[in-house]
C-alpha cells in the first residue's frame, strides 16, 4: 500500500473530491482525519471508510476559523500522534459579475478557499518540522490558471493558492516538506451539479474538455495519492493539472 501507516488530514472530506481523496487514502493504508463543516457529510465519509476496514475520525471544522483548525490538528495529534499529510481541499464558489459581487461573498470565498490554506499549513508545519518531513497538498483549480467569467472571487482565491503553494514549497523544501497543489478541471460533484444539469453550461464544459467525459473525484484522488506518497519526494511547488486537457489548448 502506498500510504501504509501514514497520518493524513483531509479538509472538505464530507463530499465530492475530498471524500474521494479520503477514501483512496484509507484504501492505501492511511489513517485519516476528516474535516468538514458538514456533520452529515463527514459522518457519511467516516462510515464509508470504516466499511472498507479503514480508520477515520471526523472533526467538525470551519477551515476559515483558526481555532477550528487548531482543534482539527489537535484531534489528529491526540488520536494518531503526528501529522504526515495535510490536504487543503475544502472550497466554495459564488457566481456573479465582478461589479455586482457583494463584499461579503468576496470575503467568504477568499476565507474558505485561500485563508484556509494559510491557516491549515501554519498549524501543521511545526508538527511536520518535528518529524523532519511532510506533505501539503492543496486543491486549486484551472480557474487559478485561466480566466472564467462570473467567478472573480473564485479565480482570485485559486490563483492565490497556486502562489502560496510555490512560496511555501521554497520555504520548506530544506525540511523535506513537499508543498504542491492539484488543479482540477470540471469534476462531477455537488459543486458542479447545477452547472452540469444546465444544457448550455454542460455543452460548454464538454466542448472545452478534449477528453470525452467529465472528471470524477477519483481522478483527483489518484493525483493526491501520488503527491502524498514517497513517490513524489522530488516534486515540489508543482501545480498538477488534472483537467482532461482543458488548459492544453
Ligand atoms: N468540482 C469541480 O469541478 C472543481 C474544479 C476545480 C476545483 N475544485 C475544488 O475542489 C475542492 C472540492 O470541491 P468539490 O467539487 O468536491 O465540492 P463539494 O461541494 O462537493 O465539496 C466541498 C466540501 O467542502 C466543505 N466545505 C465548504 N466550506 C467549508 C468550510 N468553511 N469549512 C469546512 N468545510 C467546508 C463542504 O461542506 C463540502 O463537503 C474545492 O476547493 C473546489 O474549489 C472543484
Amino acid at each position: 500500500m502506498r500510504l501504509q501507516n501514514k497520518i493524513a488530514i483531509v479538509t472538505g472530506a464530507g463530499s465530492g473530491i475530498g471524500r474521494g481523496i479520503a477514501l483512496i487514502f484509507a484504501k492505501e493504508g492511511a489513517k485519516v482525519v476528516l474535516a468538514d463543516w458538514s456533520e452529515k457529510g463527514g459522518k457519511e465519509t467516516t462510515e464509508q471508510i470504516r466499511a472498507i476496514g479503514g480508520e477515520a475520525v471526523f472533526v467538525k471544522t470551519d477551515v476559515s476559523n483558526a481555532s477550528d483548525i487548531d482543534k482539527m490538528a489537535e484531534t489528529c495529534l491526540q488520536k494518531f500522534g503526528r501529522i504526515d499529510i495535510l490536504v487543503n481541499n475544502a472550497g466554495i464558489v459564488k457566481f456573479g459579475t465582478l461589479h455586482e459581487t457583494p463584499e461579503a461573498d468576496w470575503d467568504a470565498v477568499l476565507n474558505v478557499n485561500l485563508k484556509s490554506v494559510f491557516l491549515g499549513s501554519k498549524r501543521v508545519i511545526p508538527e511536520m518540522l518535528k518529524e523532519g518531513r511532510g506533505k501539503i497538498i492543496s486543491t486549486t483549480s484551472i480557474a487559478g490558471l485561466v480566466g472564467f467569467e462570473n467567478v472573480g472571487s473564485y479565480c482570485a482565491s485559486k490563483g492565490g493558492v497556486i502562489a502560496l503553494t510555490r512560496e511555501m514549497s521554497l520555504e520548506y523544501a530544506k525540511h523535506k516538506i513537499n508543498v504542491n497543489c492539484i488543479a482540477p478541471g470540471i469534476i462531477n460533484t455537488a459543486m458542479t451539479k447545477d452547472m452540469l444539469t444546465d444544457p448550455a453550461q454542460k455543452k460548454f464544459f464538454e466542448s472545452s474538455t478534449p477528453y470525452p467525459r467529465m472528471g470524477t473525484p477519483e481522478d483527483i484522488a489518484f493525483a493526491a495519492v501520488y503527491l502524498a506518497s514517497e513517490e513524489s519526494d522530488f516534486v515540489n511547488g508543482h501545480v498538477l493539472v488534472v483537467d482532461g486537457g482543458w488548459t492544453a489548448k
